[in-house]
């Protein structure tokens, strides 16, 4: 890793906004620049060098994929817009036709995108107790469920708290009693190793916008046996074999059959871009790092008494904090008149006010390319805030 590939770095910026979007190294700009640029073509509807060559490099993402979470096929790999448009595919294509009664456990620091959909689907939504400390444990897993639970959808890291969840425990328990759990892996497919079959994981979700890559492109894993029971939301071309105007119509496989319409080309072979830089680095690294990063500012910050911060215990690199005498934006603004970048707001967790009795923090959110320079200059800056 080299920061000299984050070009935006060199405008001194401290980004410590890494939970809403990464930064992109030059490796993943180029390659979507040069198929922009030398080869532009559609997928699987050509026959010429270039549409040949944009056929095998998005079917070749689809291995980059899957090598990178060890699923077991490619044909688990579906592309979407990102891990909200994977959730709703889950819950309105798969979940559709639960009995009413059928309950869901959910926790209340999970983001928008893994409460509305179920809200939606109108299913019983049943909150998994928090811990004094904000985090899911098994013990609160196992009192949860009752012989209605058929499913529990839960992120691997919080975007708030950044609590690393222990699924590997709670799927083992839910697959012994015949419940599916639907893993948000937004926040933790970028910061460390996810691998689906050693988790035993049933679906998987995540954005590439958060590890490097584009915007616009994401993931839905599920296993096959799941998959094909997965019914498609959007119709169209690319996922047709065949209709006619009887009606008559005969449907691609999975994974092609949810893939409708002209992909996200470019966001695909950014995807894969982005998976090869973070291979580069090592995930093992990344998380380890990160950890070290977190631990060093929590050690900083703690020293400042104006500070409450909600999640030192947990383990990712999320910071949650506000400053006594301060809403969060106006820290916020204050922090950006010294170009460091962190969000305020609710980060789209809005239930977690019922758990942490407010509604609005700042986040400081870290990734590989942070150092503990810039963690020291954002602490001096934030020692001289008056108010
Ligand atoms: N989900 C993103 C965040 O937590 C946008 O900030």
């Amino acid at each position: 890793m080299n920061r000299d590939d984050f070009k935006v770095l060199d405008t001194n910026i401290i980004y410590f906004d890494n939970a809403a979007t990464t930064l992109k190294p030059k490796q993943v700009i180029n390659d979507i620049v040069s198929y922009y640029r030398d080869y532009t073509a559609n997928v699987h509807r050509g026959d010429y060098d270039n549409a040949v060559k944009v056929s095998n490099l998005y079917e070749d993402t689809r291995r980059v994929v899957k090598d990178f979470i060890n699923a077991k096929s490619d044909k688990e790999i579906i592309f979407t817009s990102g891990a909200t448009d994977s959730l709703n595919r889950i819950v309105f294509g798969y979940f559709k036709n639960l009995p009413k009664d059928c309950e869901v456990l959910l926790t209340k620091s999970e983001h928008a995108s893994n409460i509305l959909p179920w809200q939606e689907l109108g299913i019983n939504i049943k909150y998994i107790p928090l811990d004094h400390n904000y985090e899911v444990t098994l013990e609160n897993v196992v009192n949860s469920i009752t012989p209605k639970t058929k499913v529990i959808s839960l992120a691997h890291i919080t975007n708030v708290i950044g609590d690393i969840r222990p699924i590997k425990e709670i799927i083992k328990y839910a697959h012994e009693k015949k419940i599916i759990v639907v893993v948000d892996g937004a926040q933790s497919v970028p910061h460390l190793k996810v691998d689906v079959q050693d988790l035993d994981i049933d679906f998987l979700v995540f954005s590439g916008h958060k590890m490097c890559g584009p915007t616009g492109i994401g993931v839905l894993y599920g296993k096959e046996k799941l998959l094909a029971n997965l019914k498609p939301l959007a119709f169209g071309g690319g996922m047709n074999v065949g209709f006619s105007s009887d009606g008559t119509r005969i449907y691609e496989e999975v994974p092609w059959l949810h893939e409708a319409g002209t992909p996200n080309i470019e966001g695909v072979i950014g995807l894969a871009s982005a998976i090869k830089y973070l291979d580069s680095v090592g995930m093992d690294k990344i998380e380890a790092y990160e950890q070290e990063l977190k631990r060093y500012a929590i050690s900083l910050l703690e020293n400042n008494p104006n500070l409450i911060i909600y999640n030192k215990h947990s383990k990712s690199g999320i910071i949650s904090f506000n400053y006594r005498g301060l809403s969060s934006q106006e820290l916020t603004i204050y922090l950006n008149k010294y170009n460091i970048a962190l969000r305020s707001g609710s980060h789209c967790a809005k239930v977690l006010s019922d758990e942490i009795g407010i509604s609005n923090t700042c986040r400081m959110s870290l990734y590989f390319y942070n150092t503990k320079e810039e963690i020291d200059k954002f602490v001096r800056v934030l020692n001289s805030v008056k108010n």
